[in-house]
């Protein structure tokens, strides 16, 4: 039973939407509940079930490469989806493969492994941050985005910020902030609404040591190069400025309500 139980667990903690929602813990079922996907999360998990093989695996898209156009790119999401993000799969998987018998019991699920980061070594913070961080993004972005978030989100953001323009600056600029490859974040801390940034491919569920960003994602911007290059080459604030015409505000308040 618990070897299911397990089981069970890490499928639903990596596998991921083929409608662009996160399937998994608590902090996105309600997602799941917004995009109406459940039926699509079965279908995936008993996909999963037949197929696994102990590794953890790509995320579909629930929509096509170049749904995001004129904002995000069909180059620009085919690398980013399909190298980019299938590398960290890969590596991830590969660095379990090398760690101790101790460390693989608790490399079965990402939230597993973020709770005991520091005793992980690099490759597997670099590549489950990677893996996690981008299963998100795609889920907090769909086609015709943008608007105005509703709900319980959109009042907190309002009273946090004073206005949804107010949030908009701050994020756009921690965003811009993050010196070098990062992602810029906002998160529930304390069940207060926080801005800030990451370095490289850590996020705020990661239990490290000193003062990094911690609390549960509600919004995540890869600011990587790798995200605009060739759309926007070295203009960050052109590519920021797009993703508001993306952003999925449907599963960030999913994921602000959970
Ligand atoms: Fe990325």
């Amino acid at each position: 039973m618990e070897n299911n139980n397990t089981r069970r667990n890490f499928i639903k903690q990596t596998a991921i939407l083929s409608t662009g929602t996160i399937i998994g813990s608590s902090l996105f079922n309600s997602v799941l509940a917004a995009e109406n996907t459940l039926k699509v999360e079965n279908q995936v998990m008993e996909s999963e079930s037949e197929n696994f093989q102990g590794n953890y695996s790509l995320p579909k898209l629930s929509y096509a490469y170049d749904a995001l156009e004129p904002h995000i790119d069909k180059a620009t999401m085919e690398i980013h989806h399909g190298k980019h993000h299938q590398a960290y799969v890969t590596n991830l998987n590969k660095s379990i493969e090398t760690l101790d018998n101790n460390l693989v019991e608790h490399s079965k699920s990402l939230e597993s492994i973020f709770e005991k980061m520091s005793k992980f070594p690099e490759a597997i913070r670099n590549n489950g941050g990677g893996h996690y961080n981008h299963s998100l993004f795609w889920s907090i972005m769909k086609p015709n985005g943008g608007g105005t978030p509703k709900g319980k989100l959109g009042d907190a953001i309002t009273t946090t910020f004073g206005s949804l323009d107010e949030f908009k600056k701050q994020f756009s600029d921690a965003s811009m902030k993050r010196f070098g490859s990062g992602w810029a974040w906002l998160v529930v801390q304390d069940g207060k609404l926080v801005i800030g940034s990451t370095a490289n491919q850590d996020n705020p569920l990661m239990r490290l040591r000193g003062k990094g960003l911690k609390g549960k994602p509600v919004l995540a911007l890869d600011v990587w190069e790798h995200a605009y290059y060739l759309k926007n080459q070295n203009r960050r604030a052109d590519y920021i400025a797009s993703f508001w015409n993306v952003v999925n505000w449907e599963a960030a308040e999913a994921l602000f309500n959970s």
